[in-house]
């Protein structure tokens, strides 16, 4: 078993001890590990962070299942690990709440001005000034971008906010009781705050665009907690900076840790390092879910949440 890419350090002991999961080096050794090692290994542990390219499925002639610790899997080659029979898995449920939770403080802290409250009173101006007037949440119409079991958790949460939910998918939920736009611009013409939660890769590659960015308008704020090529960056600090939409909540990034200094500048953007689903509790149950994954694969080579 090889471990790729960190992995939360208490999974990392349990596959080295349970398993004796070796680590793939990240040095010069790399290459000579793959020859020496690479025909051995059957099952890869990784995560959303690194993932595992074609390349490297490539080098392990053997594989049969990578498990992936995170719902998303974007940083993994799908299509190559099908085309040679080699399953997924990943964890979802288990940090549905989580995330969803992060979305909506993302939300109410942007419209709220929470972040940028709690720096006007550490600054020390709440003796000698009073601290502008924020944009009311509870009511507001929120455009959700991809209805799975994310965005369905957000859209529940924001019942309870009383926010009017319209949504974009790939395809439209049946029995929703939300109101589906055909487009997402059509969604961001028609809503206060749109919370990005579609799954990343090539698929929704930048679909919140300028155009998209535009038609949120001025009064309008974007939440991303999905992933960062979801989003146009460089027109999203075109957008903020230009006034063009009203700020912006961001837990993810197009590449991770390093975020562009003209976002760090601003003050009506909030900036997290993707911790959306980093509780105690939900990682726990992601490392239990990728252990009961491997588990089952050594038992009789299945796997319990394929992708
Ligand atoms: C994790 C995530 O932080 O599940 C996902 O897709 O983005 C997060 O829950 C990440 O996968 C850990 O590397």
């Amino acid at each position: 078993m090889l471990q790729v890419g960190p992995l939360l350090p208490a999974l990392h002991s349990e596959i080295a001890d349970e398993f004796a999961a070796m680590r793939l080096p990240e040095d010069d050794s790399r290459a000579t590990f793959l020859t020496e090692r690479g025909p051995g290994i059957r099952l890869v542990v990784t995560s959303g962070k690194v993932g595992v390219d074609a390349a490297l499925i490539d080098a392990l002639p053997n594989l049969e299942a990578i498990v992936n610790f995170g719902v998303g899997y974007d940083t993994t080659d799908v299509g190559a690990a099908r085309a040679r029979g080699i399953g997924v898995s990943n964890t979802p449920d288990v940090l549905t709440d989580c995330v969803a939770d992060t979305a909506l403080a993302l939300l109410l802290d942007v419209f709220r001005r929470i972040t940028q409250a709690d720096t006007f009173l550490r600054a020390g101006h709440w003796a000698t000034a009073s601290f502008p007037l924020a944009t009311r949440f509870s009511g507001k119409r929120v455009g959700i971008v991809g209805l799975g079991r994310i965005g369905g958790a957000i859209a529940t949460r924001l019942e309870g906010f009383g926010c009017e939910i319209s949504y974009h998918n790939r395809n439209q939920v049946p029995g929703s009781p939300y109101v589906y736009a055909g487009s997402i611009t059509e969604l961001a013409a028609g809503c206060d705050a749109l919370v990005v939660a579609a799954a990343g890769g090539a698929d929704s590659e930048r679909i919140i665009t300028a155009e998209v960015l535009t038609a949120l308008g001025p009064q309008g704020y974007l939440v991303n907690i999905a992933r960062g090529s979801v989003v146009d960056e460089p027109a999203l600090i075109e957008a903020l900076q230009a006034g063009r939409i009203a700020g912006a909540g961001l837990d993810v990034f197009e590449d991770e840790p390093r975020v562009p200094a003209a976002l760090v500048m601003m003050d009506n953007v909030v900036l997290l390092p993707h911790i959306a689903s980093g509780t105690r509790e939900t990682r726990r149950a992601m490392a239990d879910l990728t252990l009961a994954n491997i588990r089952r694969f050594q038992t009789d080579g299945t796997l319990i949440t394929p992708v």
